[in-house]
C-alpha cells in the first residue's frame, strides 16, 4: 500500500494533509524519514508519525451498554435532534464507518454490537441466520405462566403476514420475564406483549447469540469484543 494511503487509513488525516506531513518530514518508516507519498509499505512496517506508532484501522468489533435516550441510528431526523447516537459514545477514529448490528429503541437499554465488518453484521441481522437475542422485560401487568405457550407457538403481530418465530419465555416474577427471540421485527418485543394485551415498561437486551453483555460495563460504557466473542457469531 502507498504510504499516503496508509496514513489516511490509520488516522483521520486527508490525503492532502498526509502529503503535507510527509513533506515536512514527520513520518518515519523503519526508523528512516520518508517524504515520498508513493513509497510502498505493508501492515508489518514500523511507521511513526511525529514519533507515535500508527496501525491501520482494520475491522472493529465493539460491545456497548446502551443507556436510555440514545439512538441506534446515524441518520438525522426528529428523534436524532432530541437524542444522541450511540456512536457518539465511542471515542474511536473513523466512527463514520461503524454500523449497528441490530438496533434498539431509544428507550431500550443494554447490549448493542457495533462493527465495520458488514458480513459479520449480516450474520446477526439477517432473518435467515436466526441469531438469538435475549431481553429482560418488565411489564405493566402481571403475566400468567400460560403465556409461555403462545410465545413458543408464534404470535400474530398487527400488520404482519406471518406469526413470529417460536420464542422462549422464562419467568423471573409475574411482571418480569426473559424473552429470547430469533428475528428482529420492528418493535418486536413490545408488539408481542401488546398482542397479548400487556405493555412493556422497561426493556433491556442481555445477549445476542453467545455474546452476553459484560456486567463490568456501566450504561454508556463499551469495550472491544474478544476473539472468542467475534468468532462465536
Ligand atoms: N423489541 C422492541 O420492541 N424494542 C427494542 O428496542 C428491541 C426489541
Amino acid at each position: 500500500m502507498r504510504l499516503d494511503k496508509f496514513l489516511c487509513e490509520s488516522t483521520e488525516l486527508t490525503r492532502s494533509e498526509s502529503k503535507r506531513l510527509l513533506k515536512a518530514g514527520s513520518v518515519t518508516v523503519e526508523g528512516i524519514i520518508v517524504k515520498n507519498p508513493a513509497c510502498k509499505v505493508s501492515d508489518d512496517s514500523e511507521i511513526l508519525l511525529d514519533g507515535a506508532p500508527l496501525n491501520r484501522v482494520g475491522f472493529r468489533y465493539i460491545m456497548l451498554n446502551k443507556p436510555v435516550d440514545t439512538l441506534c441510528s446515524t441518520l438525522s431526523g426528529t428523534e436524532a435532534e432530541r437524542y444522541p447516537s450511540v456512536i457518539e459514545l465511542l471515542d474511536v477514529i473513523k466512527s463514520d464507518r461503524l454500523r449497528i448490528a441490530g438496533r434498539l429503541d431509544a428507550d431500550t437499554t443494554g447490549l448493542v454490537l457495533i462493527t465495520d465488518d458488514g458480513q459479520w453484521s449480516h450474520r446477526i441481522t439477517s432473518p435467515v441466520k436466526k441469531c438469538s437475542k435475549r431481553y429482560r422485560v418488565e411489564l405493566a401487568m402481571p403475566l400468567d405462566h400460560s403465556a409461555i405457550e403462545p410465545f413458543a407457538e408464534g404470535i400474530q403481530l398487527h400488520g404482519e403476514k406471518k406469526p413470529t418465530r417460536p420464542a422462549q419465555l422464562e419467568f423471573i416474577s409475574d411482571q418480569e420475564v426473559l424473552l429470547t427471540i430469533h428475528e428482529g421485527k420492528y418493535h418486536q418485543v413490545k408488539r408481542m406483549f401488546a398482542a397479548l394485551g400487556n405493555r412493556v415498561t422497561a426493556l433491556h437486551r442481555e445477549q445476542i447469540g453467545a455474546i452476553t453483555l459484560d456486567p463490568e460495563l456501566e450504561a454508556g460504557e463499551w469495550r472491544y469484543l474478544t476473539e472468542e466473542e467475534i468468532n462465536s457469531i
